[in-house]
């Protein structure tokens, strides 16, 4: 049912914690299973993301897409990480069962609500990133 890919990272989660002082933290749920996700991002004066962490109360494939997509958006610039969405976190993991397919849209909306989060704080646009849904109980609730 699931890949080992997955599997892996459910069990040997990449970066799981927070970093202390983050540029950009993130917090996203789905009202409907419950789960939450946190994503801390340590990001350079170019834009780059140095650091990603994550902490997850949810299912297992909910911590395996958090831990992929950590690893996928470091590295990479504030508008590359944009482009990290569910799926290719999916892809990454070599796939999900489609019941779990939410999950990994939990994955995109944590990194996209850390980009926010830093955006606000440096007082700057990122093209192509939306203001995330204020309060995490609001998102999903009619999936
Ligand atoms: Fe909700 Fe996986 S069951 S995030």
């Amino acid at each position: 049912m699931y890949s080992e890919k997955v599997m892996d990272h459910f069990k040997n989660p990449r970066n799981m914690g927070e970093i202390e002082h983050p540029k950009g933290v993130g917090t996203v749920g789905n009202a409907k299973c419950g789960d939450i996700m946190r994503m801390y991002l340590d990001i350079d004066e170019n834009g780059v993301i140095r650091e990603a962490k994550f902490k997850t109360f949810g299912c297992g494939a909910a911590v395996a897409t958090s831990s992929m997509a950590t690893e996928l958006v470091t590295g990479k610039t504030v508008q590359e990480a944009l482009l990290v969405t569910n799926k290719a976190v999916m892809e990454a993991l070599d796939g999900l069962p489609p019941v779990k397919v939410h999950c990994s849209l939990l994955a995109e909306e944590a990194i996209h609500a850390a980009l926010w989060d830093y955006a606000q704080k440096q007082g700057i646009q990122v093209e192509g990133l939306k203001e995330p849904a204020a309060d995490i109980h609001e998102i999903h609730k009619d999936e």
